[in-house]
């Protein structure tokens, strides 16, 4: 793996490009310990909402993959396209080279644009997280039947319309409709996976992008990680699918304008990650 091939060093993933052998034109993942978080009192605290690099967790990477590998292997068997090809270590995974969706920016010469940069989707079963805070007038837990929304990756993240998307030249009206049905199905088969372990999987969030060599098909790829899923062992749904335990779960508070949400029922990441890993 000479660096000479590295593609991008993300915050927890290094990509290479693969110059010789059966695996030649592909990209090489490799999950590395990186973990993100902040700092205090001069020591690293983990968390995955957060986007600074603070530290290393030995055999993050290696969990990681073989969680990405389950998953991955999941929507092969079941026909959904992704940019997986294989997994040939314990922390490396071939992949196809895509380009993820996005935008070069219209007027690079003025200050302040920017470019679209990787597009990203959620999708919810149910009402929590910023979902909630940007619109408190629904129940926490709310059957939200896999609402997908698109959101700009940057300092901070923002939501984007789909119309915006349509309008700007970003995604047709037709990959849009592509892209959302994606997601649905992929939101449909990660969420009775964990069904079948009893867990309720909240949300999630996924990245598409267009196969380098494949008629620009949109694909899922990165990764399905731990860390982009909100998962719980608490659902309580009513017959509308509506979560009927948020009163016991769901603390919320308001203050200086600003919400927060949090689900006691909600399971760390490191707690549910094992299950998938056998
Ligand atoms: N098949 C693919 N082809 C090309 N790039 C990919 C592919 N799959 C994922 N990527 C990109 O590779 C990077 C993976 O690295 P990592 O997840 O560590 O990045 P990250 O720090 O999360 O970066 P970013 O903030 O851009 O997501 C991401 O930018 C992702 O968009
Ligand atoms: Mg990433």
């Amino acid at each position: 793996m000479a660096e000479q091939d590295l593609v991008y060093r993300g915050k927890s993933k290094d990509v290479y490009n693969i110059t010789e052998g059966p695996h030649s034109g592909k990209y090489r993942f490799v999950f590395t310990d990186r973990a993100t978080g902040y700092m205090e009192n001069g020591k690293a605290v983990f968390d995955p909402g957060y986007d600074t690099v603070v530290g290393e967790i030995p055999g993050k990477g290696a969990i990681a993959c073989r969680f990405a590998t389950h998953f991955f292997r999941l929507l092969k068997e079941k026909d959904v396209p992704s940019h997986y090809i294989d997994t040939i270590s314990e922390n490396e995974m071939i992949v196809e080279p895509a380009i993820p969706l996005c935008m070069p920016a219209g007027s690079p010469e003025l200050p302040g644009s920017a470019p679209l940069l990787n597009l990203e989707f959620t999708w919810r079963n149910n009402a929590t997280g910023s979902f909630w805070r940007r619109y408190p007038f629904v129940k926490p837990g709310k059957n939200l039947h896999r609402v997908v929304e698109a959101w700009t990756k940057g300092d901070s993240d923002l939501l984007i319309t789909f119309e915006a998307l349509e309008e700007t030249g970003a995604l047709t009206g037709d990959e849009i409709a592509r892209s959302v049905e994606l997601v649905k199905d992929i939101a449909e088969i990660v969420s009775a996976e964990f069904a079948s372990k009893n867990l309720h999987v909240i949300d999630g969030k996924f990245e598409l992008g267009r196969l380098k060599y494949g008629d620009d098909k949109i694909v899922l790829i990165d990764e399905i990680s731990p860390d982009v899923l909100r998962v719980c062992n608490g659902y309580s749904p009513d017959d509308s699918g509506d979560c009927t335990a948020y009163g016991q779960c769901t603390v919320t508070s308001l203050s200086d304008g600003k919400r927060t949400i949090k689900n006691r029922k909600q399971v760390s990441a490191s707690d549910f990650v094992s299950i998938f890993l056998s």
